[in-house]
């Protein structure tokens, strides 16, 4: 079993400086080491870089920095192709949440061409639903999943070779939403957990629900893990934090339940703010999250291997 790890050093869509440095924080805290450990081969690809591009135009005037983030969906994209081509299961260390318009783009390519569909789990306390006529706050980091299940007004964005629809997409962890956000949520079928509903229900239910649907569809699933889903006590290295987030336990929780499901082939670790961290605990946390997806448990459970 292989994996790599590829970073995306991607700033441009944030509210505030300090993703930058994300990726490195994620190594520090050792994250290949822990995989290693538990019976993966490792590869670190280092981190991915864009070019100087051109300055973009456009007509909604509050967007910030839209060249350079349209540069990093580009360049992620085929990174993201081509780790699916060579490794098991590719892992992406941000780097803001725009990444994943091109990190999801990039893996939808790759499993339309083994003709199986690409199912998305977005653990976010936001629904990064905007389109580039919707957004006001203009940072880009709220637009990735209008762009990779293919909404209109992202048409300034690399071409899209392959739109995930949004019945393939479950966001959980919801807490902050925008109203075009949430009318896109209720008109286009996407499978939506806020967090009243994991009060409601824990994690577990709405979870298994989702997975069920992958198994019935014979789809791969990509899991986006956003700093912010986390509750801001256990993970305050986040420029966008909100109050009410996921537990300690319901996190590993999921990840573990993950893991069991046989069903996850990648992995988005994004916006982890360093620059905002405590002592390394937000990393920490975000690279014992990710060995909980890889196998690390306390008992052994009945698992699936990858299907
Ligand atoms: N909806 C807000 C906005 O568009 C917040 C987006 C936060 N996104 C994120 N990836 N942290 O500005
Ligand atoms: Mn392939
Ligand atoms: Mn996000
Ligand atoms: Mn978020």
């Amino acid at each position: 079993r292989t994996c790599a790890l590829i970073g995306a050093p991607v700033q441009a869509g944030a509210s505030q400086p300090g993703c930058l440095m994300g990726p490195a924080s994620l190594r520090t805290a050792g994250l290949a080491a822990a995989l290693t450990g538990l019976g993966w081969t490792v590869t670190d690809l280092g981190d991915l870089s864009i070019g100087d591009p051109q300055p973009k135009d456009h007509s909604n005037g509050a967007i910030k920095r839209l060249a350079e983030t349209s540069a990093w969906i580009e360049t992620v994209e085929k990174a993201a192709f081509d780790a699916a081509e060579r490794f098991n299961f590719p892992i992406f260390l941000g780097g803001d949440h725009s990444m994943s318009a091109g990190s999801v783009a990039g893996l939808a390519r790759h499993a339309a061409q083994g003709d199986r569909p690409l199912f998305v789990l977005w653990l976010d306390a936001h629904p990064d639903l905007h389109t580039l006529q919707s957004t006001e706050s203009g940072h880009l980091h709220g637009t990735s999943v209008a762009y990779f299940t293919g909404r209109p007004d992202c048409e300034a964005y690399p071409p899209l070779a392959v739109p995930v629809p949004p019945e393939q997409v479950c966001f959980m962890g919801l807490r902050s939403v925008d109203d075009a956000e949430r009318r896109r949520i209720t008109s286009d079928g996407f499978e939506a957990y806020d967090m009243r509903a994991i009060d409601e229900m824990g994690v577990l239910t709405p979870l298994r629900a989702f997975l069920d649907r992958v198994v019935a569809a014979n789809g791969v699933l990509h899991v986006s893990l956003d700093v912010d889903f986390l509750d801001p006590a256990i993970a305050p290295a986040v420029g966008t934090t909100v109050p009410g987030g996921a537990t300690f336990r319901e996190a590993h929780l999921i990840m573990e339940t993950l893991h069991d499901s046989g069903l996850v082939r990648s992995l988005d670790l994004v916006e982890l703010n360093p620059f905002l961290d405590e002592r390394g605990r937000t990393a920490e946390l975000m690279t014992d999250l990710a060995a909980s997806l890889f196998g690390r448990h306390i008992f052994d459970r009945p698992t699936r291997s990858m299907r």
